[in-house]
């Protein structure tokens, strides 16, 4: 019998500290902290995150090896994510990964945050077959990806600008919504109609995004109804967000089933923290049943940032072979 592969992964790249314990692709924890001191400040402090990152790694993956059930002694590796992400939040796992690694005598693996979101659809049992289509939208990214394997992955669309978190959370703060303002506009929306304000669609050729234009055309709207009457945003907010959420949404949606078409690819993933969204979710769903598509969406928990992702794409990367010198650098580029 082979003997079972163990991954301790641990993910610091920007205000959440996760780490996960992985055997043989199945999750065994996955635990996060949130960092909830970057909300007064309407967006993440890189200092402050880099501070917080150093108080939780020693509780975060004390309670992810206990959680798991393993011990110190069973992990055949260190997982960490290396790239991209603030870099004195990545140094902190980095440096904690490799200090383990190191002490425990066994191999390093380098993760990408990126790819990591991706192959966050491998962890549940029902798997998206090979070649898949991701759309993964996140608050640093938004890319539309081809995975014709765990480690081949061709990146076919992104955004010119912003990504689609930072459309949720400018927006979310245009309408005097706390960072990070995303999740507050899809709790808003539940109660509001999506039609009721129309905002601007950009005509961005291809399979890239862009955002800027929308935020811009939501400023403007906000800035004259305001002007008439200084209640507008209060009145309204429901609709607002609703109106918001829809037209995020529905470029999402656009570019990915553009995507689906040119390829001919049927399945069909959404990953990162944006695919937390219920209108996006809801709509993924919607779209694949007109298009003919399977479509998988990862539980809340892998979503947003978490360790279970590096853990999985971990797993991968030791069983082709790719660990990491110790040497490696962590860095702040999203280099695939
Ligand atoms: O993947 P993630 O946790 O971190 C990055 O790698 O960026 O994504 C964070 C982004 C934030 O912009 C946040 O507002 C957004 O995901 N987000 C949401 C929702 N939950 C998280 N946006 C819209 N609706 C949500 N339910
Ligand atoms: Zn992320």
């Amino acid at each position: 019998m082979s003997v079972p592969t163990t991954i301790l992964a641990i993910e610091s790249s920007c205000d959440e500290t996760s780490a996960a314990v992985c055997r043989d692709g199945r999750i065994y924890s996955n635990v996060i902290a949130s960092q909830k001191v970057h909300e007064q400040y309407g967006g993440v402090v890189p200092e402050l995150a880099s501070r917080a990152h150093m108080q939780n790694i020693v509780p975060v993956v004390d309670a992810a090896i206990k959680q798991s059930g393993f011990g110190l002694k069973d992990l055949n590796a260190i997982a960490f994510t290396q790239a991209p992400g603030l870099i004195g939040a990545l140094l902190v796992g980095a440096q904690f990964a490799k200090s383990l690694s190191m002490a425990l005598g066994v191999p390093l693996i380098a993760v990408h945050h990126m790819q990591a979101h991706v192959l966050a659809n491998l962890i549940p049992e029902r798997k998206p077959s090979f070649p898949f289509l991701c759309l993964t939208v996140s608050g640093g990214h938004t890319q539309i990806v081809v995975c014709r394997s765990p480690l081949e992955l061709e990146v076919i669309g992104q955004t010119i600008d912003d990504a689609a978190g930072e459309a949720f959370d400018k927006s979310a703060k245009l309408l005097g919504l706390p960072y990070p303002g995303g999740p507050l506009i899809d709790k808003y929306a539940k109660a509001g109609n999506p039609q009721k304000f129309q905002f601007a669609e950009p005509q961005i050729p291809g399979l890239n995004f862009s955002f800027s234009g929308v935020k811009t055309s939501i400023l403007y709207f906000l800035q004259a109804g305001t002007a008439k009457d200084p209640q507008f945003i209060q009145d309204n907010l429901a609709d607002l967000c609703a109106s918001v959420q829809e037209r995020i949404v529905s470029i999402l949606i656009g570019k990915l089933r553009r995507a689906a078409r040119e390829t001919g690819i049927r399945q069909v993933c959404i990953a990162g923290g944006v695919s937390a969204n219920s209108g996006l979710r809801n709509a993924v769903q919607a779209t694949g049943k007109k298009e003919g598509w399977e479509v998988f969406i990862p539980a809340f928990e892998y979503c947003t940032d978490n360790a279970a992702m590096i853990a999985i794409t971990g797993y991968y990367k030791l069983r082709a072979g790719e660990t990491a010198e110790l040497s490696i650098p962590a860095s702040a580029r999203s280099e695939w």
